[in-house]
């Protein structure tokens, strides 16, 4: 299996801005059953509290949006809100690169833990939070509406 780094090759990681909603909600509709809606990534990308990055690739002479990942850094506790990666560019390591650099810039802010929400059945979520050391530690009981699945609280202390 390729290392990490051949694995994402070609990808760099930077800050996520409105000028990326267009290829964010494709990605965005492409990945969820509930969606968030334009007015939402714009609502985190202008508030203080939330750190909002982006991993870019060269597409045809142009940098196109691979993935994105939207946190909250509350007190001594961030909190991963969102990520998703374009399908055809799944399983290279993005993911885990912008989870990588948001847990990088937590600990360099002094942040103590990390957390998330994931459903029960998302096996590609958990198998990454997983790898990358998180443990779970609760259960919600019918957190999401559209289905009244579990979502299942990972953390991560840094
Ligand atoms: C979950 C998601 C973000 C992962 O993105 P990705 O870039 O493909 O993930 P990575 O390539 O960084 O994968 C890292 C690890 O995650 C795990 N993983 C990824 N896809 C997996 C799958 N389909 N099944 C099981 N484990 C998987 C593996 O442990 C993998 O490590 P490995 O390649 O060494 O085996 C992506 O599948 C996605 O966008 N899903 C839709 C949106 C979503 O569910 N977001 C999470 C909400 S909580």
């Amino acid at each position: 299996m390729a290392d990490e780094t051949e694995k994402t090759e070609g990808f760099e990681i930077g800050p996520l801005s409105e000028r990326d909603l267009e290829e964010v909600m494709q990605i965005e509709r492409a990945s969820f059953v509930a969606p968030w809606s334009p007015g939402m990534f714009r609502q985190d990308l202008n508030f203080p509290l939330a750190r909002c990055l982006a991993a870019r690739r060269q597409d045809a002479g142009e940098k196109r949006l691979a993935g994105y990942i939207i946190c909250w850094f509350v007190a001594d506790e961030v909190h991963i809100t969102n990520i998703a990666v374009r399908k055809d560019l799944r399983n290279r390591g993005v993911a885990g690169r912008l989870v990588g650099e948001a847990l990088r810039m937590a600990r360099e802010c002094g942040m103590q833990t990390c957390t998330l929400e994931v459903r029960r059945s998302n096996k590609a979520a958990r198998g990454l939070y997983r790898k990358l050391g998180f443990t779970p530690r609760g259960i919600r009981p019918r957190y999401y509406s559209d289905n009244n699945e579990d979502a299942v609280i990972m953390g991560l202390d840094l």
